[in-house]
């Protein structure tokens, strides 16, 4: 939502763009609504899946009533409010005792070292989501210690779509609207991943 809204939100004659926290919410339940099946709203509360989605919508709600001010300033274009910071603000929301999550990438799309992968992400990265044979979309998840304690860790690859090849995409090397180089990637490859860690 955030990728597709860039134009939008970057649009400086238009004050209020109509992306509250409510509105990202319920784009949010629709999107899972649709890749999912079903209803965010009817999965158990005290389970883990339960949990993370909580924690998750809360986290969403937070980042994007702090981000009303600059989202809906009139006669402000680019407003770095792109969705890799989106999704780190949003991150940085969760209670680290409780759980961690990360937007990261293949170590050689990486632009924010801070992003980089972990020993156990680029291991999945290279050998698995790279890997000829496995399914699109599929995660890889895993019971083990993080940090020094027992957790729960599940990461799922992204590939890029049509909306962030405008700063991804080719020609590679030629600069984006935010001043980084593109990476030349093309549609549909794997671009990134979402890193889980659910602390026991
Ligand atoms: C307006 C330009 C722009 C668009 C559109 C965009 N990105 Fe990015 N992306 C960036 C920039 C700039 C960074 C580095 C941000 C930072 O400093 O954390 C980044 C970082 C990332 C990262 C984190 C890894 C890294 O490089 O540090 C991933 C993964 C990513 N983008 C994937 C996507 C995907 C998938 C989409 C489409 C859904 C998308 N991006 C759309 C500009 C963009």
């Amino acid at each position: 939502m955030i990728s597709k809204n860039q134009q939008h939100i970057n649009n400086p004659c238009i004050g209020d763009k109509g992306l509250s926290a409510g509105a990202v919410v319920a784009k949010a339940k629709e999107n899972y609504k649709k890749a999912a099946g079903g209803d965010l709203d009817a999965i158990d509360p005290a389970s883990p899946h339960g949990k993370l989605i909580k924690a998750e919508l809360q986290a969403i709600t937070d980042v994007m009533n702090e981000a009303q001010g600059l989202i809906n300033e009139k006669g402000k274009g680019l407003k770095g409010f792109l969705p890799a910071v989106y999704a780190r603000q949003v991150t940085q929301k969760f209670n680290p005792a409780a759980a961690a999550l990360k937007l990261t990438a293949p170590k050689n799309y990486i632009r924010n070292q801070a992003n980089s992968p972990d020993k156990w992400e680029d291991n999945v990265i290279e050998s698995k989501f790279k890997a000829a044979g496995h399914p699109k979309g599929q995660h890889v998840s895993k019971t083990t210690t993080f940090k020094g304690k027992q957790a729960f860790r599940l990461i799922l690859p992204e590939y890029y779509k049509e909306s962030c090849l405008a700063c991804h995409g080719e020609p590679k090397g030629e600069k984006d609207i935010t001043g980084g180089t593109k990476e030349g990637a093309k549609l549909g490859e794997l671009g990134g991943a979402i890193s889980v860690v659910l602390f026991k």
